[in-house]
């Protein structure tokens, strides 16, 4: 099996994993904490949910905590709770107050097909039963190690993450912003949470190369969203199942509009390189996350 078709089989083996936990945690029974779940709230989380995504942050979670050691049972909540954070970014992103999008994963948006008000709650619900899974998910692994997950996530999602960097992002739409500043705020607003996948698979299995799983994911986050803002020129709607054309149209700054086209193809280059040069020490064990590397940075959807 090539780098590729291995890394696909685990992405879509790790998909049915995670979905199947987050079906069975976004089911209508209350928990026992709870008087009661509001249909339309719940509905609209499934719908913001279980509704397609390619689970890329999970498997990369699962990913590097097996490669360290570690069982993917154990780390089940913890993935699961980062794709619930990933989902919520994405409503709130759509919003008619920031993006103004009306298709996700080949769907309505969650306010287009509820009300937005509903969509705004549910990406609030999200976002919190991401902390609660994180720590009610993860049994197998010892309390010191859920807790240092639960700050890094709420670090990486915050002020100073993935919230901060949509915040910086917005600025993009008018302005004539550095290059250096494009950078950061894709560290931000995207890489943020690819490195807390890594950094948390490396802290699950035990914290051994925890420095060098951060670095991996900060490469390939920033590898994520030069690729992300490539397809908006290059891909069309159908295959991304979402609209592109639309930084373009917004008038929004990205590198591939600063650079063009092959400048951003020579930096995904480099930054798969980068990638691949950190997993060297595992060798052929690493096959799996070079494929995943390669994936982020020439993916078509
Ligand atoms: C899209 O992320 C949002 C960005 C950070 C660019 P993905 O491309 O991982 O979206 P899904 O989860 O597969 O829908
Ligand atoms: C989104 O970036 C990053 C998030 C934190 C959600 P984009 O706005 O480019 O993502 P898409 O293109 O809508 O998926
Ligand atoms: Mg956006
Ligand atoms: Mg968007
Ligand atoms: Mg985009």
């Amino acid at each position: 099996m090539s780098d590729h078709d291995a890394f696909r089989q685990s992405l879509s083996d790790r998909a049915v994993l995670v979905e199947a936990f987050l079906d069975t945690q976004l089911s209508a029974d209350p928990r026992d904490h709870e008087t009661e779940r509001p249909e339309r709230l719940l509905a609209a989380m499934r719908h913001a949910v279980l509704n397609g995504g390619k689970r890329l942050r999970p498997f990369l979670l699962f990913e590097v905590n097996a490669l360290l050691g570690g069982s993917d049972d154990a780390v089940l909540g913890a993935a699961a709770g980062l794709e619930l954070v990933h989902c919520y970014s994405l409503v709130h992103d759509d919003l008619p107050s920031m993006d103004d999008d009306d298709l996700r994963r080949g769907q309505p948006t969650v306010h287009r097909k509820f009300d937005e008000a509903t969509a705004i709650l549910a990406g609030d619900a999200l976002v919190t039963l991401a902390f609660d899974l994180t720590i009610s998910g993860s049994a197998g692994l010892p309390a010191e190690r859920r807790s240092e997950l639960v700050l890094l996530l709420a670090r990486s999602a915050g002020l100073g993450g993935m919230v901060g960097g949509q915040m910086l992002d917005l600025s993009l739409e008018h302005g004539d912003a550095a290059s250096d500043m494009i950078t950061t705020i894709h560290a931000m607003k995207t890489g943020a949470l690819i490195r807390y996948a890594c950094e948390a698979g490396a802290i699950a299995a035990g914290g051994t190369e925890r420095a060098r799983m951060r670095r991996f994911g900060e490469v390939i986050g920033l590898a994520f969203q030069l690729a992300d803002d490539l397809l908006d020129v290059t891909a069309d709607s159908a295959s991304m199942g979402k609209a592109t054309g639309k930084d373009a149209a917004a008038g929004k700054q990205t590198l591939v509009g600063m650079h063009g086209v092959d400048w951003a193809r020579a930096r995904l280059d480099a930054h798969v390189a980068e990638a691949e040069a950190l997993l060297e020490p595992f060798g052929a064990r690493a096959a799996v996350l070079c494929g995943a590397a390669r994936f982020i940075a020439y993916r078509t959807n």
